[in-house]
């Protein structure tokens, strides 16, 4: 019987962290010289996989370098992780790079 009880508290607990931890968080770290496409083809391709030649379709708002470095920043929700060590020249050379072949919506 204790068992159990201490068994359901562990899955309870960790459903919790689940649900309040809303959005991931990478821990990819380019090499120091990556250009803006070698970083998307390492940390991002899994996910947004180019259609037509486009890497994704932007909605009109997300279609300019601030917003995408957010983005990129922050995450958003469980699909779109937050990428903490994508800053500076690179964060900046990755979001000229999804500008540059991305459609917008
Ligand atoms: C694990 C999967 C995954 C990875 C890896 C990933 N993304 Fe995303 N991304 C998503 C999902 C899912 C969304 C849609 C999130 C939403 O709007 O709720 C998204 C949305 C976005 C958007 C917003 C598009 C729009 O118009 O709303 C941008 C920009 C973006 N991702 C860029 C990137 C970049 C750059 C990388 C690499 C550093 C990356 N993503 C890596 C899953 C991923």
């Amino acid at each position: 019987m204790r068992r159990i009880v201490t068994l359901s508290l562990a899955l309870s607990s960790s459903a919790l962290i689940l649900l309040s931890g809303c959005s991931r968080t990478s821990d990819y770290m380019p090499s120091g010289d990556a250009t803006g496409e070698q970083i998307f083809k390492e940390a991002c391709v899994e996910c947004h996989t180019p259609v037509n030649g486009n890497v994704m379709v932007l909605k009109a708002e997300m279609a300019n370098p601030e917003a995408i470095i957010e983005r990129v920043r922050n995450g958003k929700g469980m699909g779109m992780p937050a990428f903490r060590n994508l800053m500076g020249d690179s964060v900046e050379s990755l979001a000229n790079y999804v500008l540059e072949n991305s459609a917008t919506q």
